[in-house]
């Protein structure tokens, strides 16, 4: 699949601003969040052989092998390293498990519990598996053809799994430590802040093309709040890693802001929009970031038939002519059926 000619891929070009309008036949660069998942039958096998899914992640023979079965089967422009967002705590030491049927358990940090600190070199001891796949992905996969995606959770989402303990649905332990102690909430976000540059420097440096960050709970903030623990930290990593990367787009998820994904605008090429957001919308308020990326409703891809191609082409014609990586809003889920995945496949030109 390698080749050594060095032009931009269609996906690079896009998150530099480059518009693929489609009267002129050029389409947008396509992938999906989670697109290496339960969905696929030989995802499920790989999965089931490998034990537990903290140890596909940690092999990188196995996770390099789920983050290519999406690109062989359907030819997306983009892989996803295949990692998650809960190896940055499982590097700063907390125990973390994924159970079956409930999702990941950590071990739950609390106010006034001594905070973790940030050990570059115990660090990697820990994930360096992360590294190792996302080398051998650049070496198996054509950098011209599909764009290698590398990514972290935001501090903040990935605070309310420390804190809670796992998956919540409110977060009240999380936001009553940011409101009772915002000193000590803002150290454990230092230290987030800095692993997370750490995280993404290194896996540029193995050679991730684009970095994503997913702060998939930004929308259970209130604005101040937001502004302090999801905003500001999500700016801070940008800047982090452009001293040692400057060049290194960023695509932001900040999901369930509403109109207030205007504040986030401009800190990343890439802006991702969630499901609730009009794209009629984002094109108009939405001018700095140099692409946007969305918007197909998860739910949209497991209907099928003509409710899925007339959402394609509302979202395909909303942003004809801007710069444009059409995905979904948000994870794909597991009952979807691969013959409509196909069916989004062919509808957006791929
Ligand atoms: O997009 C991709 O294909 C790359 C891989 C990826 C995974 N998780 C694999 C995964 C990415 C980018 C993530 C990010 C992630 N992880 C987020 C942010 C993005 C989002 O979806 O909002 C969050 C919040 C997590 C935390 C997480 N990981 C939860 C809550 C769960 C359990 C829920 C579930 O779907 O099972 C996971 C597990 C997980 N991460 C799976 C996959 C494929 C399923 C594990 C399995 O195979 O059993």
């Amino acid at each position: 699949m390698k080749s050594t000619s060095s032009q931009k891929s269609l996906f690079l070009r896009t998150l530099d601003g480059q518009s693929n309008d489609r009267s002129t036949e050029k389409r947008s660069p396509a992938w999906m969040m989670r697109q290496a998942g339960r969905y696929l039958p030989e995802y499920r096998a790989v999965r089931k052989e490998a034990g537990s899914f903290l140890d596909l992640c940690l092999n990188p023979e196995t996770a390099i092998e789920v983050t290519l079965q999406p690109i062989r089967r359907f030819g997306f422009d983009a892989a996803i390293l295949f990692s998650d967002i809960l190896i940055v705590p499982l590097g700063l030491g907390q125990d973390l498990k994924f159970v079956e049927g409930r999702g990941p358990v950590l071990e739950a940090l609390s106010k006034g519990d001594v905070l973790p600190t940030f050990d570059p070199i115990a660090f990697d001891a820990k994930v360096g598996a992360v590294y190792q796949t996302v080398s051998g992905l650049r070496t198996e996969l054509d950098a011209d053809k599909t764009t290698l995606i590398g990514f972290a959770g935001a501090p903040w989402t990935v605070a309310t799994y420390m804190v809670e303990g796992g998956s919540s649905k409110d977060f009240a332990k999380t936001k009553d430590w940011a409101f009772c102690q915002p000193d000590t909430f803002g150290k454990l976000m230092d230290v987030l802040v800095e692993s997370t540059i750490h995280y993404l420097n290194q896996q540029a440096a193995a050679g991730a093309e684009v970095l994503k960050l997913f702060d998939t709970w930004a929308g259970a903030l209130s604005p101040n709040q937001r502004e302090l623990w999801s905003r500001k930290p999500i700016e801070r990593i940008i800047a982090g890693v452009r001293k040692t990367n400057p060049d290194i787009p960023f695509i932001v998820f900040a999901r369930g802001v509403g109109p207030a994904l205007t504040d986030y605008d401009g800190m990343s090429e890439g802006l991702a929009l969630d499901t609730s957001l009009a794209p009629e919308w984002a094109r108009e308020n939405l001018t700095k970031a140099n692409a946007l990326q969305g918007n197909l409703d998860p739910i949209a891809l497991v209907a099928g038939g003509a409710a899925l191609d007339a959402e394609v082409d509302r979202i395909l014609t909303a942003m004809d002519g801007r710069a444009h990586v059409i995905n979904l809003g948000h994870g794909i889920i597991p009952q979807t059926p691969i013959s409509h995945v196909e069916q989004f496949v062919k509808r957006i030109g791929l």
